[in-house]
């Protein structure tokens, strides 16, 4: 949650008769964490919870069991390889999971037919390839790649395309926020946050308000597994004004402000967004350590207490070979890992890297589905095996 705004006509104060065109309208208060978080209050044309039928439609096409499938080891899987085609909602392939956070991957061609929401999580969606626009009931955010693209748990949404895109989308199924350490006691992000308020493009209001996008009656709501298919009476975007600090918004990931030290630092200095149980860190091209005799690429780690997907978005990665854009590691805890045979001493003298990539540390392991072995690549973990080192062919 970013700031407060406040887009079309909205009343003197909370809870009073707010009319508009002399008929009374009907506030929709959305809240967080109970009625403690923050929040956005709409007010409707009509009353939003005006719903004349609820169809099951089962489980989600692209949801499947995650579980365990064998040795730990290091995993790589190809973004590319996901069935491409269909609508951004139902396209969603689901990659990895635990209880708190779940990772998809979709290669959608085409709009969501049907207003769409996701009932159990933020959704927090990397465009790695597309642009378009999110079409909310609080207004139109327009993306394009190398967004983030952050929707809040149970907002009906639309995501209309320009073409095909490829999307990673991290649900959090508690929730997703900035870290609170980069805001001062007023709320405002401090001087030194890696990104300042103007970075997160806000939704704007269309002409004629979000009811003249003509958005479709039928909202598909997932939570679980399951999708729930619900119809309203009237248009659902009835809203003729909001005020509030609950929005949905896009961040380029290259508005990222790096930090370099004078020997490496840790990852955490990547931070960008935290959600219940997992962080999320955004790699951008910088100015690299500056200390004479500095190795500017990742030491070998245990990061004992974390699982650690990695989603290579463009450039040259310092520490591994084999992996290039749209390409998703994972590297679970409980192995050490590190860079690849060279890259290590390769990298000294090293005065800048180009690499732009997202990382997802979780602190609960991730199982992976049916669907993440089905794009794997399955050399990766042996990859690090060198033929001078140990008498085996690469
Ligand atoms: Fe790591």
């Amino acid at each position: 949650m970013i700031h407060r705004l406040q887009r079309g006509v909205v009343p003197a104060k909370h809870h009073i008769v707010h009319r508009v065109d002399g008929a009374l309208t009907f506030e929709h208060c959305f809240t967080r964490r109970g009625f403690d978080g923050a929040y956005t209050i709409m007010y409707h044309r009509k009353p939003p919870h005006w719903i004349t039928a609820e169809v099951d439609e089962g489980s989600h096409p692209g949801w499947a069991a995650p579980a365990d499938d064998g040795a730990l080891r290091r995993r790589h899987f190809l973004a590319g390889k996901v069935p491409a085609g269909g609508e951004p909602f139902l396209a969603r392939r689901l990659l990895v999971a635990n209880r708190e956070v779940g990772v998809w991957l979709a290669r959608p061609d085409r709009d969501d037919s049907t207003l769409v929401a996701n009932a159990g999580a933020d959704e927090l969606t990397f465009v790695q390839e597309g642009s378009g626009r999110l079409e909310t009931p609080l207004g139109v955010v327009r993306f394009e790649a190398g967004d983030y693209l952050f929707v809040p748990r149970a907002l009906h949404h639309r995501v209309r395309l320009d073409g095909p895109a490829l999307l990673l989308v991290v649900e959090g199924r508690s929730w997703i926020d900035l870290p609170k350490q980069f805001r001062n006691p007023s709320g405002q992000l401090t001087m030194d946050a890696p990104y300042c308020h103007q970075d997160f493009r806000e939704p704007e209001w269309p002409e004629g308000g979000p009811a003249a996008l003509d958005p479709p009656c039928d909202v598909r709501v997932l939570k679980g597994e399951r999708v729930s298919r619900l119809t309203y009476s009237h248009n659902p975007f009835d809203v003729v004004g909001w005020d509030g600090q609950v929005w949905p918004f896009a961040f380029p990931i290259r508005a990222y402000q790096p930090k370099t030290g004078q020997v490496h630092l840790p990852p955490t200095i990547h931070l960008t967004f935290v959600g219940g149980g997992f962080v999320v860190c955004s790699f951008v091209p910088r100015v690299v350590d500056f200390h004479p005799e500095a190795i500017p690429c990742p030491y070998p780690h245990s990061s004992v207490d974390c699982d650690e997907i990695i989603f290579y978005v463009a450039g040259n990665f310092t520490s591994r070979r084999g992996v290039g854009p749209a390409s998703v590691t994972l590297h679970p805890s409980g192995l050490p890992h590190g860079p690849h045979p060279g890259r290590y001493e390769g990298s000294i003298g090293a005065t800048r890297t180009d690499e732009v990539a997202v990382m997802v540390d979780t602190f609960s392991p991730l199982l992976p589905t049916e669907h993440a072995r089905a794009v794997e690549d399955g050399g990766y973990n042996q990859s690090w095996i060198r033929a001078e080192d140990h008498g085996v062919m690469e």
